[in-house]
């Protein structure tokens, strides 16, 4: 993404990799808007930290870091003794996978990048950055899919709400729900919602929007609603951390479903925007998705650019569950790389999306 820096302007990634230190490099997602900083993690296991604790975020972006910091792992290892190694690349795998668990991203990366490691352990170690690295291309070719697909839906002075963030932040570039904006030379009004707790929308998608020039607002994700009620909403667009292709259930950001709730009670079309690596090509129910619980006090305060401040009653407790999950019906169209489709149909595509 192009972004201007004390004035100047410059390409970054959200996750990328140094091959001579053997590090993730990635853009530190805490600290935004307030500051733009890189963060460097040094082994696997501090890759597995950067993505429990958000530095790094969004389904594709983690799928990408989790990529990376398999080959990381890989390429640390030391010797020649294959059971070894294998045994090495199998921990690296599970701390990775444990970091955050209902995005699928990271584990359809790392399996990807595992199943083209073959032959000694010098040449697997070779093969894993190979594979990470074409997987984080893909998935910024793949969003640029998204956005070509996209951008049909948009009619110029069309005011779209997306909740969260589905940005290139979300992503190794360019992102989904917001592709199509980035595709199109339409104006287009963006309504983010704020996206309590973490406030990823008023943080981070105002942030990028604010980079790209695309007019925009913040939301409470209470006044949806209200502005659906009196017609100032024409479309929504969402990412996804899970969609299932058995069932076209969408996993996201907890406060999608009502989003979808109201969306359908005021007929505005629903799409979820998402890249092959969203799919969960074998779960059988939403209901199994594993819904990552955070810390309360997400709940119990908000960041400000001075950190974090208590903001509810001393001693009250919270609950923080961090996604849910929507259902195929109230789902207008998932936006794909190969065009746009019905939930329903996933299946019959997985020759092209699998
Ligand atoms: O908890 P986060 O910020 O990692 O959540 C991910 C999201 O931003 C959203 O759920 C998003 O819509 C899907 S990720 C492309």
């Amino acid at each position: 993404m192009k972004i201007t820096l004390n004035g100047r302007r410059r390409e970054v990634r959200t996750v990328d990799f140094d091959v001579r230190q053997n590090e993730v490099v990635l853009i530190d997602q805490r600290r935004l808007p307030h500051r733009f900083q890189f963060s460097r993690t040094r082994n696997f296991r501090q890759t597995a930290v950067a993505i429990t604790n958000m530095t790094v975020r969004g389904a594709g972006a983690i799928g990408a870091a989790a990529a990376f910091g398999l080959a990381q792992g890989a390429r640390a290892f030391r010797g020649k003794d294959s059971q070894a190694f294998e045994a090495h690349v199998d921990a690296v795998f599970k701390t990775l996978a444990e970091a955050r668990p209902t995005a699928v991203d990271p584990l359809n990366a790392m399996r990807q990048v595992r199943g083209r490691m073959s032959g000694t352990v010098a040449a697997k170690q070779k093969q894993a950055l190979q594979a990470a690295r074409e997987f984080a291309d893909a998935d910024v070719a793949e969003c640029c899919a998204i956005g070509r697909h996209g951008a049909r839906l948009l009619r110029a002075g069309m005011n779209v709400l997306t909740h969260c963030n589905a940005g290139a932040l979300a992503f190794v570039d360019v992102g989904t729900a917001t592709a199509p904006l980035y595709a199109t030379n339409k104006r287009i009004h963006i309504f983010c919602t704020e996206t309590r707790p973490r406030a990823q929308g008023a943080a981070l998608t105002a942030w990028e929007l604010a980079q790209h020039g695309v007019p925009h607002c913040v939301v409470a994700d209470t006044a949806v609603g209200h502005l659906m009620q009196r017609g100032e909403i024409d479309l929504v667009i969402t990412g996804s951390d899970r969609v299932l292709a058995r069932t076209g259930e969408v996993a996201n950001k907890i406060g999608t479903y009502q989003l979808a709730v109201l969306a359908r009670r005021h007929r505005v079309p629903f799409y979820v925007a998402i890249p092959r690596s969203t799919i969960d090509w074998e779960m059988r129910r939403g209901v199994d998705i594993p819904i990552e619980e955070r810390d309360e006090a997400e709940v119990l305060g908000a960041a400000t650019a001075a950190g974090w401040r208590r903001t509810a009653n001393p001693g009250s407790r919270a609950r923080n569950p961090a996604f849910d999950v929507t259902p195929a019906r109230l789902v207008t169209g998932l936006i794909t790389p190969v065009g746009i489709v019905k939930p329903g149909e996933l299946r019959r595509l997985r020759s092209k999306l699998g």
